[in-house]
């Protein structure tokens, strides 16, 4: 089964060790390590790319790489997996792309391609959204893919706010 997805701009595919470079380069980013938990050491980046590819194999759907299609750069990752928000499954859709292809549309572009994918492939609706109160530009994101802000909660002893998708129809 291919598991690539195309959008105007970006070719998305399954987040593996031939990805760790690049990959590695984004979450170490200070700008991009401020909202997302802190700066990870190596085996904290090994665990997460594992992690992916146990979340591939196991639901098949988890992190995408997202590569621009005309040069092949590595311009951030994102995609949907399982996760729990107050010991509830959730499905969730993230994203984190490199700084210097932010305000480019780029988070809005593959998310919307993700919650297609999440419908259309996996037959799931009502996918969730998460950041701190104070990631304007993931609430914007999530507000420009149509989810609704939920309610406040805490995680990991961390202030959040929850968005979801409408299930409409
Ligand atoms: C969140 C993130 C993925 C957005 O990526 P992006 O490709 O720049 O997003 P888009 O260009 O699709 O949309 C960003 C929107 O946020 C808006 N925005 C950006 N910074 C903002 C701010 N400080 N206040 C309010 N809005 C802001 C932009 O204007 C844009 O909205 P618009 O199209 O209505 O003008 C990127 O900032 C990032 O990687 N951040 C670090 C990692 C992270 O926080 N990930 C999410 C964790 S939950």
């Amino acid at each position: 089964m291919d598991r690539t997805l195309l959008t105007p701009r970006l070719r998305l595919e399954p987040l593996g060790p031939d990805h760790r470079g690049p990959y590695r380069a984004l979450v170490r980013d200070p700008r991009v390590a401020a909202t997302l938990g802190g700066i990870p050491d190596e085996a904290r980046i090994d665990a997460m790319l594992a992690q992916q590819a146990a979340d591939w194999e196991r639901n098949g759907f988890g992190w995408s790489a997202w590569l621009d299609r005309e040069t092949g750069e590595f311009v951030g990752r994102g995609g949907i997996w399982r996760t729990e928000v107050d010991g509830r499954p959730e499905v969730e859709v993230g994203w984190a792309v490199a700084p210097q292809r932010w305000g480019q549309g780029l988070a809005t572009e593959a998310g919307a391609a993700h919650l297609r994918d999440a419908r259309d492939t996996h037959a799931l609706t009502g996918i969730v959204s998460f950041t701190r109160p104070d990631n304007l530009a993931s609430r914007r994101v999530m507000e420009k893919l149509g989810l609704e802000y939920e309610r406040d909660f805490v995680r990991k002893g961390f202030p959040q706010v929850l968005y979801r998708q409408p299930v409409t129809g």
